[in-house]
């Protein structure tokens, strides 16, 4: 992937792994647009990248990633890069009884939005000379979280539609690239619940540098080791990891 002179969504890119690509992709040339719920991070965000579009939107509504889709290819009709960044981590267990609607907002928000967002933005990605979905999964993906049931499985999901799409088009100019961020460390489900993780700047770094010389699934660390795994070194991971939080 050129880094240079995009025009990019990242969407929660207000944040953490979001907000450092986008600084990285600004630094690079390219101008970038981030979207996300709360107004005052999209402000803080926008002081901190010079240049940084913003848009607030929930990704949870259908009818809003419609009004973001139409917002953002009329503001922006050179847009070529659409990163499936924005997602939610809830820890639960799934007997506890719960309102559907507040549970259903983790498969919208990780899942259900990347694969309508494809769908949207696909004819638009079309008319460029090159164009890209990036969806941001996990290292979670490979190894499911017994903390976090419903979150490792949009991550399951949103690693195989990633596969399926890419085979879908193939014979387009849009590639489909896949990142699988290790646990990094950001307020990803709270503040504090992953400052064991690698620093973000880190992660962010050797994300661009794999994307600009052409990989289409760049992990790091453990989720670099788990996206090439095998099942018996997946289940050995699973058990591990696992057992740390039981
Ligand atoms: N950090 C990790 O350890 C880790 C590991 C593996 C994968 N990931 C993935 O990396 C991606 C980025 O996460 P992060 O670690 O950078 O955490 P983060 O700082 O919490 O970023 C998540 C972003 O998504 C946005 N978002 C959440 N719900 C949204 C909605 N309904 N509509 C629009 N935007 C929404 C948030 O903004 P608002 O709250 O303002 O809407 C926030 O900016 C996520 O997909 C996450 O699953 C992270």
């Amino acid at each position: 992937m050129n880094l240079t002179d995009n025009t990019i969504l990242i969407t929660g890119g207000a944040s953490g792994i979001g907000l450092a690509l986008a600084q990285r992709f600004v630094r690079a040339g390219s101008t970038v647009i981030v979207c996300g719920r709360r107004a005052d991070k999209l402000r803080e965000a926008q002081q901190q990248v010079p240049g940084l579009q913003v848009r607030a939107c929930d990704l949870a509504s259908p009818a809003e990633r419609v009004a973001l889709r139409d917002w953002v290819t009329a503001q922006f009709p050179q847009l070529n890069v659409l990163i499936n960044n924005a997602g939610v981590q809830r820890r639960l267990q799934v007997a506890d009884p719960e309102d559907w609607a507040t549970r259903q907002q983790e498969i919208a928000i990780n899942f259900e939005a990347p694969v309508h967002l494809s769908e949207l933005f696909i004819p638009h990605l079309r008319q460029q000379d090159y164009a890209a979905i990036v969806n941001v999964t996990s290292g979670l993906a490979f190894t499911p979280p017994t903390f976090a049931p419903i979150y490792g499985a949009t991550k399951a999901a949103l690693h195989s539609f990633t596969i399926a799409l890419r085979h879908q088009l193939r014979d387009t100019r849009i590639e489909v690239l896949e990142i699988v961020p290790p646990a990094v460390n950001t307020d990803l489900g709270g503040t504090g619940l992953h400052n064991f993780g690698v620093p973000v700047d880190e992660f962010a770094d050797s994300v661009l540098a794999r994307l600009a010389a052409g990989e289409l699934e760049v992990g790091f660390g453990t989720s670099e080791e788990r996206r090439l795994a095998s099942r018996s070194e997946l289940d050995a991971a699973t058990e591990a990891m696992n057992a740390r939080f039981s």
